[in-house]
């Protein structure tokens, strides 16, 4: 990227929102090019196109980042692209950066310039040796595109008759440069195309197509309709109970595509929009609808799949399935909580909750270093971490406690799982700078003066009202202070730094935790929740470890299921099964009435619900206020599959699978489970097998790597290459 500097931004002489523009420029090119370069980005979305043809597969560009700071800039090789004549476009619509909706959260100026805008650079370098640079000016075009509304949440009008008939000259601009950088995330790109399952007639008679998935992404269809007629296709994830299309949950986002016909057959799919859907509604469809003139294309962010996991539970391996989608529909630029309704933002918490196994499922290092970047960037002066980055909230909403803390958390696994530790570098002020704004709102070492999301969602006390009610919140709070801290000194600790001065706080905050929260080793009983065990075991604070998760297996075994919300249900299943009680972890992973995992399996969810209860077992729903079906936060469970079930663990202390721990926890229930790691250093496999009541294990370790298997308390050293044993 260098030539763009010397590019002007450029805009509409008439302020524009929810549209698409397009800014174009004609050439003529006679002498033979050598090479073509073109360093593009926008306010708002674009996709560029030379002499009509789209440069680059590139979808969403210049993608979602903390603009005022960060704007990502393209390069594309156009060599092939320059002919004599030549016409430049680049068509830009309103996307995450210029869309008004966010002005609900934000007010007006917060996401920086609002209205749509573009710049870029065309480097032409000729046989002679002469380069030329064509860069955006105010002798551009600029006139209205085929999208005549888009905005992200409602979704678009096109029109594909529409020629603007008023083309103007692109007005200029003045705006720092100072933020832009070379693309630092993943392209955002269409990644795979689904067939059409069925066609349905719903009981009100609407017509309906299932694409048997939730997805994220968009139809490609096929339309030609009578001239004039608008055909709108809705989105949704769910029908409800009468079997009727269900919207309510999209809450104010619109979510649809509405296409002008014109007469004439079109393929035509969204160019600036995406939506969260499973099925779609077909009204003022005057073709024949025909299964074969659909296809929902899903988008994401590019990272390779690494991660895989089967056993004998066929609804445990549908589970791993929705997992897997929910990360599809939700790393896309940023890793978002939902992909349907009108938020689709970058939510701390989930993102911590989900990093570890993102990580395993998938290879999202440069993901969530361009992720963490614009984390860094937001983090206010006294070092809050703001709700969802990037922010469209009031940057000074404060931390809460399991949501800033992704700037730990995060780094700290992109590390383990990546052997990062340019990123843990870069990260390390940021950590300090948050833990001493939770210092400052602490007293005797409890964290208690701050607002907190709590256990979000539990079942311990959480209503449609407050989600937040249930575990004690300055306990949690606390916990997550000593937990962020102990992460801080690991890292310190690699990088060279001294720790004592964060032992020592780490220690005031577990004596403070144990004296406020705990007496011989349990909870007290009027903060005894699971999530209260769950923390104070996972994180190593209870001074008698054993005694708290025996606390915590009475708690789950008196009800028969779990009770937490965001902040315990990640390590559920760990604090039980660390502590021996693995029949109990087992019990609560193969339970499939409602609460479990496998009841929305059982629902037939293909994606993880934002609740326990999305819908009911009878078709009713929660509440609609807040009931996404693609929420990836729950599908953390899957690091327990992977590192308990099967029992792939990264050793710390040789991290991203240099040694690996196979410590697997067979069960009874299932016959089989198998999982497998495609990490940086090759394959890391473990299987188990039991017949005839005896089990085989089978591991595979990567060249030059180690591993320990652990296998009823006895460890065994073993190297590279495939090791059988039994048991
Ligand atoms: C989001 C969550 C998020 C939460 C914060 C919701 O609206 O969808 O996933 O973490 O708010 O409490």
């Amino acid at each position: 990227m260098k030539n763009i500097f010397n590019a002007q931004w450029i805009k509409s002489p008439v302020p524009a929102y929810d549209c698409e523009f397009s800014f174009s420029k004609e050439f003529t090119s006679l002498k033979q090019v050598v090479s073509a370069t073109l360093e593009a980005t926008a306010f708002g979305v674009y996709f560029a196109e030379i002499n009509g043809e789209r440069v680059g597969n590139q979808i969403f560009a210049p993608g979602w980042t903390t603009y005022r700071k960060r704007l990502q800039v393209e390069t594309y090789d156009v060599t092939a692209m320059i002919k004599a004549q030549n016409k430049i476009v680049l068509n830009v619509a309103t996307g995450w950066k210029a869309s008004r909706h966010f002005g609900r959260y934000c007010g007006n100026d917060s996401l920086g310039y609002k209205e749509i805008a573009a710049l870029c650079a065309l480097t032409i370098e000729y046989a002679d040796g002469e380069k030329r640079i064509i860069t955006t000016g105010g002798d551009w075009k600029c006139e209205k595109g085929k999208n005549i509304y888009t905005e992200i949440y409602n979704g678009y009008i096109y029109n594909p008759a529409y020629v603007d008939s008023n083309p103007v000259q692109a007005v200029v601009f003045e705006r720092n440069k100072n933020n832009l950088i070379d693309r630092q995330g993943e392209k955002i790109l269409e990644q795979e195309r689904l067939e059409a399952k069925e066609i349905i007639i719903t009981p009100k008679g609407e017509t309906v197509i299932d694409f048997g998935q939730n997805l994220t992404g968009y139809v490609e269809f096929k339309i030609k309709g009578n001239k004039g007629e608008r055909a709108v296709i809705s989105h949704a994830e769910v029908l409800d109970a009468e079997g009727n299309f269900y919207t309510d949950n999209l809450r104010s986002a619109k979510a649809q595509a509405v296409f002008i016909c014109d007469g004439e057959e079109h393929i035509h799919k969204a160019q600036h929009n995406f939506f969260g859907f499973r099925y779609i509604r077909l009204e003022n469809w005057s073709d024949e609808v025909k299964k074969e003139n659909f296809t929902a294309i899903v988008v994401h962010s590019e990272m390779k799949r690494t991660g895989y996991f089967e056993c004998s539970d066929k609804r445990v391996n549908q589970l791993f399935s929705n997992i897997i989608w929910g990360q599809k529909g939700n790393f896309l630029d940023v890793p978002t909580d939902c992909p349907q309704r009108d938020e689709r933002l970058g939510w701390t918490g989930d993102a911590q909750v989900f990093v570890k196994t993102a990580s395993y499922n998938y290879d999202v290092e440069k993901f969530f270093i361009k992720w963490l970047a614009d984390l860094r960037a937001e983090q206010t002066g006294w070092g809050t971490i703001p709700h969802v980055i990037p922010c469209v909230f009031d940057p000074d909403d404060g931390s809460s406690a399991a949501w800033a803390d992704a700037v730990t958390i995060c780094p700290w696994q992109i590390y383990l799982t990546y052997a990062n530790k340019e990123l843990l570098k870069e990260s390390l002020e940021s950590m300090k700078k948050y833990l001493e704004f939770i210092d400052e709102h602490s007293y005797d070492g409890i964290w208690c003066n701050s607002w907190h999301f709590g256990d979000w969602l539990n079942l311990d006390g959480s209503s449609p009202e407050d989600c937040s009610k249930g575990t004690d919140k300055n306990l949690i709070a606390t916990a997550y202070y000593i937990y962020s801290t102990e992460i801080l000194m690991k890292a310190m600790a690699l990088l060279g730094e001294d720790t004592a001065e964060y032992a020592a706080k780490r220690e005031k905050s577990i004596a403070a935790f144990r004296r406020e929260y705990m007496k011989n080793g349990r909870i007290t009983p009027e903060y005894a929740t699971q999530t209260a065990c769950v923390l104070a075991v996972h994180f190593g604070i209870s001074d008698d470890i054993a005694e708290t998760a025996k606390q915590l297996n009475e708690l789950v075994c008196e009800c028969g299921h779990l009770k937490t919300g965001f902040v315990g249900t990640p390590y559920l299943l760990h604090a039980l099964s660390d502590n021996g009680y693995t029949e109990t972890a087992y019990s609560l992973l193969l339970r499939e009435e409602y609460p479990s995992w496998l009841f929305s399996v059982k629902m037939g969810a293909t994606t993880i619900w934002e609740h326990w209860d999305g819908m009911r077992e009878d078709g009713s729903m929660w509440s609609t206020s807040m009931n996404s079906f693609n929420h990836y936060a729950y599908g953390s469970v899957a690091d327990w599959l992977y590192g308990d079930a099967a029992g792939i663990k990264i050793d710390e202390s040789k991290p991203a699978f240099e040694h690996i721990i196979f410590a697997p926890l067979t069960d009874g229930r299932l016959t089989y489970v198998k999982a497998a790691i495609e990490s940086r250093r090759g394959l890391v496999k473990s299987e188990w097998k039991t017949e005839n009541g005896k089990t085989t294990y089978t591991f595979t370790v990567p060249e030059g790597a180690t591993a320990t298997v652990i296998l009823g308390g006895k460890s065994t050293e073993i190297g590279s290459g495939v090791t059988e044993m039994t048991e």
